[in-house]
């Protein structure tokens, strides 16, 4: 695993940015050959979405030929709901860019039928050839897309329960009110994640210092679903300086040698 460490969630977001638009051109994707991307929401990937809306402006990158699936979905919110990851990512990045509407996935958090339409998911991803890079964030108590402590290392899309400590963290986007946070949503799984050539997970601020201390230094364990990067091939975790808090000196000073020279 790679773990990068910048100074502060401006440069993570600078340096995530940049990355993505590293492999989407350097990729060449075409209308029959294009970049697939796994895309997260939160407060974490903002900034990167920023910076990327910034590039496209800038005529530095284009989305046309790339397919985008996204992580999660809660249950039971029309996509026109604010709080909705679908109205999150037309608002925040989807509006600004070339996408073509077609390319993009999102789970129906009003379908009827969960089964089938996680089914559908796993098989449009498969159709496209499968994920070059996903993009995550991470939750306080280290749950990645919405793969709550203990999930299945190897679970696929699906319906989940959210946790209260999850239900707490988002009830801020919900006015406070634990009450008007979804308490179901369906979710891509660690298996699903972990079929990417490549993943890259974004971590800022002190809350998610615990998280990476256990995905990083720990081992593998359902408990904190993001150890599983340790396992994949071409993991790497982008973040803040905070978020480092509770790694070891030595880990850090690590990470800072061998990095200190790459992109
Ligand atoms: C939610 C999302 C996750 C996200 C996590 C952290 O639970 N399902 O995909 O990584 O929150 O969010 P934030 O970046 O706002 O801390």
């Amino acid at each position: 695993m790679r773990v990068i460490i910048k100074n502060d969630k401006d440069a993570v977001a600078d340096w995530a940015a940049n990355y993505v638009a590293f492999r989407i051109k350097e990729f060449k994707p075409t209308r029959t050959k294009p970049f697939v991307l796994g895309l997260p929401t939160g407060s974490t990937p903002l900034g990167m979405y920023a910076n990327l809306i910034k590039l496209f402006q800038a005529h530095k990158i284009s989305f046309e030929n790339v397919v985008t699936f996204n992580m999660d979905e809660y249950i039971g919110l029309e996509p026109s709901h604010p709080q909705s990851y679908h109205y999150f990512m037309q608002e925040n990045f989807f509006k600004y860019i070339d996408i073509k509407p077609e390319n993009i996935h999102i789970l129906d958090g009003m379908t009827k039928n969960y089964m089938k339409e996680c089914a559908d998911f796993e098989a449009a991803m498969k159709a496209v050839g499968g994920v070059h890079l996903f993009i995550g964030g991470v939750g306080e108590d280290g749950h990645i897309a919405f793969n709550e402590p203990f999930s299945s290392l190897q679970s696929r899309t699906r319906i989940k329960t959210l946790t209260q400590s999850t239900i707490r963290a988002n009830s801020r986007f919900f006015d406070h009110d634990l009450s008007k946070v979804p308490t179901q949503a369906l979710t891509v799984g660690i298996g699903t994640i972990m079929d990417a050539k490549e993943v890259l997970i974004l971590a800022t601020g002190k809350n998610k210092a615990k998280a990476l201390h256990h995905g990083i230094e720990e081992g593998v364990s359902h408990v904190w679903t993001v150890s599983e990067l340790q396992r994949h091939p071409h993991g790497i975790i982008v973040c803040d300086k905070e978020a480092t808090d509770e790694l070891s000196p030595e880990t850090v000073e690590y990470f800072l040698d061998i990095e200190r020279n790459n992109f």
